[in-house]
């Protein structure tokens, strides 16, 4: 008996992976057609920009959406120009706004109704959900502006000695007390964007993607939802609750409705995505680096080509100024080698919302080994973490 298990074993597994990979392959009903209706959350820059103009090189209908006006306007425009068979508005919205989501959910309705038979309700074949902010500090130095990278200390493990306690042991707690606010502002500002806004959206999304013969909801998540990674522990704690909320998700909608989740965790793309850091500020008695409201024009719903905005958000360009990527001091710790382009990420990305069986889809792929690395040797995946950070 114990002869034929692992044989038989193997040979399950083979089926299994052999029947997945047949069905990737597989388009799903809806995908690559004229006129495949899909909407882009975070469209206006970096992956969300890329996914756009593929999909308008392949004839989609799509709405864009992002708080920066002018970047919209200009990539609708670079769309057309790439296919002007595709149909493309935007819609300027702030994710975090309840009343940016509720004008969203009108200027979908408007979209999608038919003209011609009211009664008709276009449905959405694909939703992504690519908005996100980042952080880029070490939790020690977000919370006692300890200059946690520039001063390490003896290694319990190397040394036999008592190991000096790190300064930022030493914080007061007055220090602590005061710098408080200024940290919890820090981790909502992050929470909002990139799990509390990205949920909300998907209550927008979801009717219309269950009227589709076979809805695909995408979550651009990251190598850091699976892993944690240095500097990036409010980052990653997000991205770990987006896999939380979207695997129950995709199972509570399994029984009743034909829409599929799959969540995408690409490793560093060339983004500007460093720019939007939420911790980026050493001082914190210096503003929030939230975006500032720019405007309330809280008309209802416009016509098709271009949605209106209820509130908006400036070129980050003009914004970061002083937000580029250094803490303080020192700069940014991450990978400047082997970054992912946008344009290969957004094409994997494509790729995996044309089919309804991934479920996860690691960019690129041979990062799907590190679920693996953690439970078997978890200490090693650490150390490869920070020494990709530097840390
Ligand atoms: N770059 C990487 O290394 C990397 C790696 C793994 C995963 N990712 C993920 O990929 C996604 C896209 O990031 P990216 O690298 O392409 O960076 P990016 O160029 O900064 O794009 C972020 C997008 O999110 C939008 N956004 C941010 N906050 C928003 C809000 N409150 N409401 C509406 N839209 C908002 C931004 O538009 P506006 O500013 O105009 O609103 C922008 O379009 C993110 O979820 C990120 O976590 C990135």
């Amino acid at each position: 008996m114990g002869h034929y298990l692992i044989p038989a074993l193997l040979l399950v597994a083979t089926g299994y992976v052999y029947r997945s990979l047949y069905k990737a392959g597989q388009l799903r009903a809806g995908a690559r057609q004229p006129g495949e209706v899909v909407v882009i959350l975070g469209a206006s820059s970096g992956i969300g920009r890329e996914l756009a103009l593929q999909y308008a090189q392949r004839g989609a209908r799509l709405l864009l959406v992002a708080r920066r006006q002018d970047r919209l306007r200009q990539l609708v425009q670079e769309c057309t120009q790439c296919n002007p068979l595709s149909q493309v508005a935007y819609q300027v919205a702030d994710l975090t706004s309840d009343t940016d989501l509720a004008q969203l959910s009108r200027a979908l309705d408007t979209w999608l109704t038919d003209n011609d038979n009211d009664d008709k309700h276009t449905p959405i074949d694909t939703a992504i959900l690519c908005a996100g902010v980042i952080s880029v500090r070490p939790f020690v130095d977000l919370a006692y502006a300890a200059d946690s990278l520039t001063t390490p200390t003896t290694s319990p493990t190397t040394s036999t000695a008592t190991p000096k306690p790190s300064p930022w042991c030493l914080t007061p707690p007055t220090l602590i007390q005061a710098r408080l606010p200024w940290v919890t502002a820090r981790v909502r500002d992050l929470l909002n964007t990139n799990v509390t806004g990205l949920v909300a959206a998907t209550t927008v999304v979801l009717p219309r993607l269950g009227l589709a013969p076979a809805g695909r909801l995408l979550v651009v998540s990251s190598a850091a939802g699976k892993s944690g990674t240095p500097t990036r522990g409010l980052y990653a704690a997000s991205k770990h609750a987006l896999h939380g909320f979207f695997d129950t998700l995709r199972m509570e909608l399994a029984p009743t409705t034909r829409i599929s989740v799959c969540l995408v965790c690409p490793s560093t793309v060339d983004t500007e995505l460093r720019n939007t850091a939420v911790d980026n500020q050493s001082d914190p008695n210096r503003p929030s680096s939230s975006p500032p409201n720019i405007s309330a024009t809280a008309e209802p719903v416009p016509n098709r080509q271009t949605l209106e905005e209820p509130s908006a958000r400036a070129d980050s360009d003009s914004q970061t100024t002083g937000l580029m990527p250094t803490t303080g001091s020192h700069p940014v710790p991450g990978s400047k080698r082997g970054k992912l382009s946008p344009q290969a990420c957004a094409a994997r990305i494509i790729r995996a919302a044309d089919n309804t069986v991934e479920r996860e889809v690691y960019i690129p792929g041979y990062f799907a080994v590190v679920p693996w690395l953690q439970l078997i040797c978890p200490a090693f995946v650490d150390r490869l973490a920070r020494q990709k950070y530097g840390m």
